[in-house]
């Protein structure tokens, strides 16, 4: 069965405290932080998303899943290791150089997290292929990184399912995570493509009930 990562992209800062509460009730298994720097996407939530990091491992035990769609990795990162999450995802297209990208995973993994490295839609395979032994998880970005409430490009599919085969062909015990568009339709398609984390946002928190919502994803109805 999926693991599902609820993103709290959409949350309203109104009630955000008790929708995290009743996201956890719901059997999230991770809580998704969508970092934006406004560099490498152009929305800037770098203050709120350090907040609601922070009032998360406060109030919850359920692992902080976090994805910095940011250029200076090193030094936002600091701010989350901090917080003891579980994995920490970076964006191959925002490094683009072998031994800064070696070094960002090192310092991840030296913290006893699970580092990631995501990459776009248009991003091929074969830009992560060097750097997968040292991975612990490939995210598949199902939509253009940047807001939530997008639709799921098919086309990136055909990638999961490429990185899956790579891995089992290489025996290599990597999990792979596809982010944007997911839903009760999409849902299904990604898990055959052969994903084991499925990222969804809008979704889960814009459903009336959030539990269903979660079991619907995971295929338990
Ligand atoms: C997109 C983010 C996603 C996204 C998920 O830039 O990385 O996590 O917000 O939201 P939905 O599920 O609404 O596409
Ligand atoms: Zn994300």
């Amino acid at each position: 069965m999926p693991k599902i990562s609820v993103s709290i992209l959409s949350i309203p800062k109104e009630n955000a405290v008790s929708t995290f509460y009743n996201l956890e009730t719901a059997k999230v298994d991770y809580f998704h932080i969508d970092v934006m720097d406004g560099k490498f996407v152009a929305n800037n939530n770098l203050e709120l998303m350090k907040e609601n990091a922070l009032t998360i491992s406060h109030i919850s035990n359920i692992g902080l899943d976090v994805h910095l769609m940011v250029e200076n990795v090193e030094e936002i990162m600091d701010d989350y290791i901090d917080l003891e999450p579980q994995i920490i995802t970076f964006h191959q297209e925002a490094i683009r150089d072998k031994e800064r990208t070696m070094e960002i995973i090192q310092e991840i993994k030296r913290n006893q997290i699970q580092v990631g490295m995501a990459i776009n839609p248009e991003t091929p395979i074969e830009a992560i292929e060097e750097f997968i032994p040292y991975l612990h998880l490939v995210l598949v970005m199902t939509v253009v990184p940047g807001k939530s409430g997008q639709a799921l490009i098919p086309e990136t599919l055909e990638k999961i399912k490429a990185l899956k085969k790579y891995f089992m062909d290489n025996n290599l015990e990597i999990n792979l995570e596809a982010d944007g568009g997911i839903n009760d339709k999409t849902a299904e398609s990604v898990k055959k493509a052969g994903c084991d984390i499925l990222v969804s946002g809008s979704y889960i928190t814009g459903s009336e009930n959030f539990a269903e919502a979660v079991k619907k994803l995971k295929g338990e109805f």
